[in-house]
């Protein structure tokens, strides 16, 4: 699939340039469409694109700096309540983000992953500002715009960390 091949870093966004609404909601479309444990039904998604709130997202953290001239955020919040595996809900929504973060580069988007969860002071400012319940977990949010420049494409492969049948051998 070449859109894991080609991705690049995106941590610089063109300012003030919008993602048209149907794109980010192809975007959550494609988080849904991640498996999850059971089938259950333990992350929601939301969409923001106000000016204010996405520059209050980039003072999340110390490392959340690149959402400030993001175009769009979308914050993946797990459910835990009620479901059939509730210790399960961060994998879910790692699930998601990344068929996002995919989905992005498809459309040919910038995208930046944020972590949230499993820091408290993250998850409480982001409860604040976005009015999430706080029985509910944030868990990352998924910054989208338009890149600044041309991402540069790192080949990741590393055969050294590559095992046939057993563990200690290496290369076939
Ligand atoms: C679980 C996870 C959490 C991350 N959290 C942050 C973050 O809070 N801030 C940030 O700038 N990048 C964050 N990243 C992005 C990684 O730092 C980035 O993917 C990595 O440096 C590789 O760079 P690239 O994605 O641009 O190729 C996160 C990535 C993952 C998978």
């Amino acid at each position: 699939m070449d859109e894991i091949f080609r991705r690049g870093e995106c941590r610089n966004f063109k300012e003030l340039t919008p993602v048209p609404d149907e794109q980010l909601l192809t975007l959550v479309k494609a988080g849904m469409q991640a498996r999850s444990v059971g089938n259950q039904k333990d992350r929601d998604f939301i969409i923001v694109t106000r000016e204010d709130l996405v520059k209050a997202i980039s003072h999340n953290s110390i490392v959340a700096g690149p959402a400030r001239k993001a175009s769009a955020a979308i914050v993946i919040v797990g459910k835990k309540e009620g479901v059939s595996f509730p210790d399960e809900w961060s994998f879910d929504c790692a699930a998601a983000a990344e068929n996002i973060l995919l989905e992005a580069e498809h459309l040919g988007l910038g995208s930046l992953w944020l972590q949230v969860y499993p820091y408290q002071d993250r998850k409480i400012h982001l409860c604040n500002i976005l009015d999430i319940p706080t029985e509910l977990d944030p868990f990352c949010i998924v910054v989208i715009g338009y890149a600044e420049r041309k991402p540069v494409v790192l080949n990741r492969f590393d055969e050294r960390e590559v095992s046939y049948d057993l563990y200690t051998n290496h290369k076939k």
